[in-house]
Formats: C-alpha cells, structure tokens, sequence
C-alpha cells in the first residue's frame, strides 16, 4: 500500500474559471523523494497545499497510510513543511525556531532541548542555536527551515521550491545536504521545482504537471530516454522538434515499434513510435530528438544514418566539451526559411566537420532509435 494516495482529486479556487488539479491520481511510496515539475501555474503548489491540509478539495480523495486525511486539520496530520520563503520567526532565536512545532504539541522542555540539538546537527548548525534568522545567510535560514521541519520527526516532508532564492553554489550544496538528510533519516519527501536539473538530482520519481494535470510520472532517466508525450519531451532537457505526417504503417524494430513521418520537402524520417498501434496514415505526428544524438556532415554521405534533413548552419558556440551549433532545417524547399524549425545539435570537438562557417549548408542526421515519433 503506498503511503499517500490521490484519487480523483478536483480542485477549482473560488472564482476561478478553470481547475487548479484536476482528476488528479497519484501515489507516493513510504520512504521515496518524488518531485512535483511543471510549469508555472500547473498546480504543483495546489498539490503540496491539498495534502498539508492549507486547502480543501472539490471532490476525490486523499488517503495517507489507508486513511482519508480530508477532514483532518493541518496540526494532525503530522507532515513537516518548508516553502520556498524559509517563513522562520525573525524574533525567535534558531533554537526557538526549531522547537516551535514541538511547543505547539507540548512536548515536555527537556525532550525539547535535545531534539532541537539533535535537528541542528542533522543541518549542521549546531553553533548557530542562539543566532537570530537575520544574522544567518540565506542557505543557513534554509536549513533552519528544514531542521524546523523535521523536528518532529514527521513520516513525510513537503518542500515548495525550497531553494528558489539561492544562487546556484549553494543551491547545489543545499541539494546535496537534502539528499543526504533523505538518505539517512528514511523520510517520504515530496518535493517541487520548475528546475528540471534539480528535479533530476534529488528525486527517485518525477511527476511531470501541466495545467493541473499529471503528463507523465517516472524515474527521471525513462522520463528522459521514453518521454510519454512531446510535452515531457520538451520540458525536460533540450529536443528538436519537427511536424510531418504518418507516412507509413508502424512497423515491428529490435528495439520496439517505429514510425515513419514525411516532413516539408517530401523527406521521410524514422523513429521510436510512442503511439503503438494507433496511429492512422497521414494524421498529424511531431518527430523528436535530443541535441546530442545529431550528427552534422557537409554532404548526406558523411552520415552513417538513412534519417537525414538539409540545415543550414545560424550560428556555432564553443561550450568547452561540446560545440553547440544552432540550424535551421528543411530550408531547401517549399515554405520560408524564417518559418522552418530551428535546432540544435550538441557536438564534441572531434566529431564537428571542419571549416564550418555560419550560413552554410549542412546535413544532420540522426539514428531512428534515438528519435521519438509521437
Ligand atoms: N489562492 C488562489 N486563488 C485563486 N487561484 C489560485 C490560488 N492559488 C493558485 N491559484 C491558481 O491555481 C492554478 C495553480 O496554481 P499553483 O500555485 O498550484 O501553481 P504552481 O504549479 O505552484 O505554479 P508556480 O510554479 O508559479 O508556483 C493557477 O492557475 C493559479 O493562478
Ligand atoms: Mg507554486
């Protein structure tokens, strides 16, 4: 049985024409680090805040250990919170901000002072206890919220974009110190980002959102290798995307059903189908692929792959271990070159054809199982 349970669930804020969540189902596993992504707007905090107890829902429910949780008040539902603003009492000293949720559950003085000093020492700020919030940087004010948080040993913790207000070293520490924390105390958390990178580094799941709906909910490498729709593709880690039509029957690959589509120009590309069966000749389809499976040749025999588009070269950076090349494709025939897609290929130093210069034209190409045909 999992641990928290959403089934059905519907909420629409007072006022509001369309639904913040909607038919929301969603278990989370006792002991997992799921994290809520998606854009802004898509419900992730609606989410965080039906399951604190902050907000009630429309309809549907929320089960957590088996037991509906809607009618519980917040205090009683024992889950530990940080947003994304720490929320610390600037008038409390640390120590006083750590044992607040203890207080409030009258928890006897003694037990108190070492579960405060046991929480400090899990965020490593047991010399900080006697400080006040604005003598700490923003990094040491969030892991005040986080001991604040787990004080009270909670089976779940919930985190709305905890480190938004970091700049990136510390935020990159912070990451780490949670997924230490989630290592070793064994906690459920439910955590949200629109950092698809942080999404990444912490969690066991994702569960992609958009416009109050789950798009897709997986560990993030099948979120990345076997994204379910363009959307997810897109969100996560950068794809080229081109449109065209089904151009022929799915057919049976090694490695699972493939798609062919003719794109403009009359040029018929392969990929991974993520339709199955379903789709009908000539319907509409959307091609993807990453920036790092491209290869870039002056002429359409310099690829090892039949999957090839004509492109013309806008720009080339140098981004270290990779050049980063920005085309145009399927510029050679019909439409605009403004209105033809842009894209771009990821390309280590060794593989880039000499002599490049902007303006030129190029092949890329790319092997059908590395692209997604949706
Ligand atoms: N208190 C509220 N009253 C009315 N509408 C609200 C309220 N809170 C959120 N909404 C609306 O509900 C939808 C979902 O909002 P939510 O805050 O859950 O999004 P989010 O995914 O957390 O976005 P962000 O990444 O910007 O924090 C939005 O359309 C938002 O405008
Ligand atoms: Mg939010």
């Amino acid at each position: 049985m999992a641990l928290i349970e959403f089934e059905h669930v519907f909420k629409r804020y007072p006022g509001s024409q369309t639904a913040a969540v909607e038919d929301l189902n969603l278990h989370i596993e006792a002991g997992e680090f799921l994290t809520l992504l998606g854009p802004s707007g898509s419900g992730k905090t609606t989410t965080l805040m039906l399951l604190a107890g902050f907000e009630a829902l429309n309809s549907g429910s929320i089960r957590l250990n088996g037991c509906a949780i809607e009618s519980l008040p917040p205090h009683q539902r024992n889950i530990g919170v940080v947003f994304q603003n720490y929320s610390l009492f600037p008038h409390m000293t640390v120590a006083q901000n750590v044992a607040f949720p203890l207080s409030v559950r009258k928890v006897p003085a003694a037990a108190i002072a070492t579960k405060v000093a046991a929480a400090l020492e899990k965020v490593h700020l047991q010399s900080f206890a006697e400080r006040r919030p604005n003598q700490l940087s923003g990094g040491q004010q969030q892991r005040v919220a986080l001991a604040r948080a787990l004080v009270f040993e909670p089976r779940l913790v919930l985190m709305d974009e905890p480190l938004s207000a970091l700049d990136k070293k510390l935020r990159e520490e912070m990451q780490l110190e949670i997924r230490r924390l989630h290592r070793e105390l064994g906690v459920t958390m439910v955590f949200v980002t629109h950092d698809q990178s942080e999404a990444m580094t912490l969690s066991d799941r994702v569960a992609v959102f958009n416009h109050g709906r789950i798009e897709q909910l997986a560990s993030p490498q099948m979120l990345y290798d076997a994204p379910a729709n363009p959307f997810v593709a897109n969100f996560l880690g950068d794809n080229n995307i081109i449109k065209g039509r089904y151009a022929s029957a799915i057919s049976q690959g090694l490695d699972g059903a493939r798609a062919a589509i003719r794109v403009a120009g009359g040029k018929g590309l392969q990929g991974r189908s993520c339709n199955g069966k379903s789709a009908a000749l000539d319907a509409d389809a959307t091609l993807c692929v990453r920036p790092e499976f491209l290869q870039v040749a002056a002429h359409a025999d310099g690829l090892d792959t039949p999957n090839c588009l004509d492109a013309r070269l806008l720009d080339i950076i140098h981004q270290g271990d990779h050049w980063r090349l920005v085309v145009s494709v399927g510029t050679t025939e019909g439409g605009a070159p403004e209105a033809a897609p842009q894209w771009f290929a990821k390309i280590s130093p060794r593989a880039l054809p000499p002599g490049l210069v902007v303006g030129q034209g190029l092949c890329l190409g790319f092997r059908p199982e590395d692209a997604w045909v949706f």
